[in-house]
Formats: C-alpha cells, structure tokens, sequence
C-alpha cells in the first residue's frame, strides 16, 4: 500500500516535470520535480524489496549515480544530441533483459499458472524485448553516426520488409507456444532490425530518430511494467513513449517532412548529408568594426542564432553585445527557430545559460513579421533556418520547411567561418544579397572583437 502510494507520487512528480519542462521560464521548477519524483521512486523501489538485495540496489544506484553525474559534466552542449541517443540505448537494454528475466524465470515475476506462463504476458515481454532490442541497437548506431564514427549503408527496404514480417510471426507463435526457442530468434532478429532501420538514416534527420526511439523506449518500459506488474513502469514509459512521439512529430514539422520520409527515404538523407563546399561567388565580406558601426546605427536588431552559436560558444558574448546594444536604446530580440542547432530547444536552452532574458526570446511565428521593419538580422552561426530557398526553391532538400525572414531586414550580418553550406548541403543565396555582409571567423571571437570595436 505505502509502495504504491510512493508510486503515484512519484508519477505525478514526472507529470509535473514534464509540463515545467515545456517553458524556459519553468524547466528548473520542472527539472526539479523530475529529481524529486525519481528519488521518491527510488525509495519506493527499496521498500518493495526484501533486505537481502537492499545493498545491491544501493551499490547499482551509486555506480549510475557517479558516472551519470560524470558523463553529464563532461560532454559538451554540442554533443548532447549523441548522450541522449547514448542513454537511451540502455533503456532499451533494460528492457531487454527485464523479459529475459521474466522468460526464463518467470517465478520471480507472479506470471505462471499451472499451465504455464499467462498469454498476456508472453505477449508483453516478447513486445518488450522485441521494441527494446530496436531501441537498444538502433540508439547505439544513432549515437556512432552522431558522433561520426559512422557514415551509415543504404538498406533495401524488402530487407526491412521481412524482418518485420518475420518478428510478426514469431511473436505470434512465441505467444501461443511458450517457444524459449523462438524468444530467442525474435530478440535476434529485433537486433537485426533495429540496425537496419536505423543505418540509412541520413545525418540530418538523426535528431528526430533518437527522439522516435526515445518514443520507443517509453513503450518497451510501459510494456515491461505490465509484465512485473509495476505501476510507476507502465505510467513513466507512457509518458516517456507519448512525449517522444509528439517530440518527433513537432521536429518532423518544422523540417516539413513526415516521419515516412525520414525513416524510409535514403535518397533524401544523402542528400542532406552531401555538404557542398560552398560556391565561388562573390559576396560581400567586412570586419568587425564594419559591423560595429552598422549595429550602432540601427535602432532595431534581431539575433537568429544557430548550430554556430552553439559550437563557438558565442551565447555569452553575444549576451554582452546585446546588453551594449540596448544600453544605447536599440531594441535587441532574438529569434528562435523550431530546428535550429541539432536538438529541440537547442538554442533557448543556450541563450538561458547565458542569462539572455526569456522576455527577449521569440518563436518563429512571433518573430518573423518584425523582420520587415528591423534594421540589422544578426545571423550567427545559423544557415539552413533563414535560407529562402526554403520557400523559393522546390527541388531543394528543405523546400517547404518554415524559414525565419532574416532577408527581409535592411542589413543581414552573417557570421561564419567560410562560405560552407549548413546542415542540409545546400547554398544559401541571401550570403550574395546586395544587402548582406558576412563577417568570416569564429562567431564568438567575431562578436567579442565587433564589442571591442563598438567600445573603442
Ligand atoms: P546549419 O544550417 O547547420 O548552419 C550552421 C552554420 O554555422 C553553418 O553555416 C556554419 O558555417 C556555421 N558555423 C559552424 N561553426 C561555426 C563557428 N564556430 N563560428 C561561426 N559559424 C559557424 O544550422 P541551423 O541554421 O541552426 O539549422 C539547423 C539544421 O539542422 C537544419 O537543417 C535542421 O533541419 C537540422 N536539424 C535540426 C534539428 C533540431 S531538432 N534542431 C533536428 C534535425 C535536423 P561554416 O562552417 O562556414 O562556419
């Protein structure tokens, strides 16, 4: 009884946590009820076992404990994306040998009859193990072609075909005869299927896997619930598993592609991983004190900041710049949009960190009417969100993909280390517009060096 009490408190907590998590302004609030419910869990979990395994429990929490504690200290705000797509290859572990503990000891878990173990719950923890083993093998490639270990194999989708048929079958004839035989067989198979669902996924587009699979690993916790009959299991990866799905949804939208196209369309992903060079054409280049002076003379300026910020670390300078700015009355707003960086929330996440006011920060469909009457867009670091080719362009990659209008703006002020192209491979003509000046370097050394200019 007190266990389960524990148990709803806990799960209410994760509720709480989920809708704090949903704004800036209440993610630490959020945040907090997450760790607060997660302790309460923990402590629910001790009380519902015997004392023989008390310590056991504690060392295994201690060891994840520290080197969660590590790993999060270590990895840099641009490697998250391949951390989440790291942890959650254990979710789907654990699933994993959860149902291989159920099959093979099924005793321990108040499943069996007389007759065997109850039908239901054959189905669950052949779903458990099958979605786990997805999860776990497909996370794990997601996190290699993230962290550019791996460039990934185009996969012939009948391949893909049968595999699934084939897990259909066997967990069909798994859940009608108790086969340990054909448990085996689908968790292979799973394995099997999960590399190769994942493995031709385009660069691009791994963000939006590894919150599928995130999705996924919900589900397989929900599963696994119902098998250990835990209720805390089968609410958490419920709301894990609808979390992730509405995640990917929303990030599939602001690319404008489906979850379809990004699972079993290869074509498009090597396109977006064919990363162009860049053009020869000519632009027109200026130096820090170039920009300094238009930035003083403007009386509006809207940041747009992008992947760049993030890798150069430039949220805290540009912070400093836009304190500059407003201290001398131009109004200084900044401009998020829904797939900018490589993760969701990416940049309010950084631009917080640097202690840029949440008041300042806009979505894109806030934003995007200020731009016609704002005198400098100041790009950093970001391409693929403002590139017009987005709406002008309907053989490129990203044509149909919402963009913020940065070339609406009198003067748009690039920072960027060459004339590359972003994450989609394709070029950018606003770089060429009569009305942009790039400013070639590192974003925030270019910026640090634009403050200079402005004080001096
Ligand atoms: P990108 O289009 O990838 O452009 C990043 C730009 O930053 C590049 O032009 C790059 O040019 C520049 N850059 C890199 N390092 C820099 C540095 N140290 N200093 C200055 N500039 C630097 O980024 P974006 O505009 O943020 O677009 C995001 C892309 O990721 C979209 O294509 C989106 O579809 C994709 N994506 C995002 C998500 C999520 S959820 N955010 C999910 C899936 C896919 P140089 O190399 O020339 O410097």
């Amino acid at each position: 009884m007190m266990v389960d009490v524990l148990y709803l408190t806990a799960a209410v907590c994760f509720i709480f946590a989920l809708g704090g998590l949903s704004r800036a302004e209440s993610a630490q609030r959020g945040n907090l009820c997450g760790i607060f419910g997660m302790a309460i869990a923990c402590v629910a979990a001790y009380l519902s076992v015997n004392s023989a395994d008390f310590w056991f429990i504690l060392i295994a929490i201690v060891m994840g404990g520290g080197i969660g504690v590590f790993i999060a200290r270590a990895v840099s705000m641009t490697a998250l994306p391949q951390m989440v797509a790291g942890f959650h290859s254990l979710v789907g572990l654990a699933a994993v040998l959860i149902s291989f503990s159920a099959c093979f000891a099924p005793e321990l878990f108040r499943i069996s009859t007389p007759s065997g173990i109850k039908v239901l719950s054959l189905l669950e923890m052949g779903l458990g193990s099958t979605i786990g083993s997805v999860t776990f093998i497909g996370s794990l490639i997601a996190f290699l072609k993230l962290q550019g270990i791996y460039k990934g194999h185009s996969i012939p989708l009948p391949l893909n075909a049968f595999f699934a048929s084939s897990i259909c079958c066997l967990l069909f004839y798994f859940t009608v005869t108790e086969s340990e035989e054909a448990f085996l067989l689908l968790t292979m198979i799973s394995l099997l299927f999960g590399a190769t669902l994942i493995m031709p996924v385009g660069g691009a587009d791994m963000p939006v896997v590894v919150s599928m699979l995130n999705s996924y690993s919900g589900w397989a916790t929900s599963g696994i619930g119902f098998t250990i009959g835990n209720h805390l299991l089968i609410i958490t990866g419920a709301l894990v598993g609808s979390s992730g799905a509405i995640l990917s949804y929303i990030m599939c939208r602001g690319m404008n592609r489906s979850l379809w196209s990004v699972i079993f369309a290869p074509e498009q992903a090597k396109a977006n991983d064919a990363v162009a060079s860049g053009g020869t054409r000519a632009f027109k280049s200026g130096a820090p004190e170039d920009a300094a002076f238009i930035l003083k003379n403007a009386n509006s300026v809207i940041v747009v900041p992008g992947y760049g910020m993030a890798t150069s670390k430039a949220q805290y300078a540009l912070k400093e710049l836009g304190d500059m700015l407003k201290k001398d009355g131009i109004s200084v707003k900044y401009a998020i949009h829904p797939v900018a960086g490589r993760m969701p929330g990416h940049m309010n996440v950084l631009l917080a960190e640097a202690d840029v006011r949440y008041d300042d920060v806009f979505e894109l469909e806030e934003i995007n009417r200020d731009f016609s009457s704002c005198d400098v867009a100041y790009v950093v670091g970001a391409n693929d969100v403002v590139n017009p080719a987005a709406k002008n362009d309907p053989s490129c990659s990203i044509y149909g993909m919402p963009i913020l209008e940065a070339e609406k703006a009198k003067i748009i002020l690039f920072l960027k280390r060459s004339m590359g192209t972003g994450y989609a491979g394709i070029d950018n003509e606003l770089f060429y517009a009569s009305n942009t000046m790039v400013l070639l370097g590192d974003a925030k050394k270019t910026t640090e060096d634009i403050i200079k200019a402005m004080r001096e």
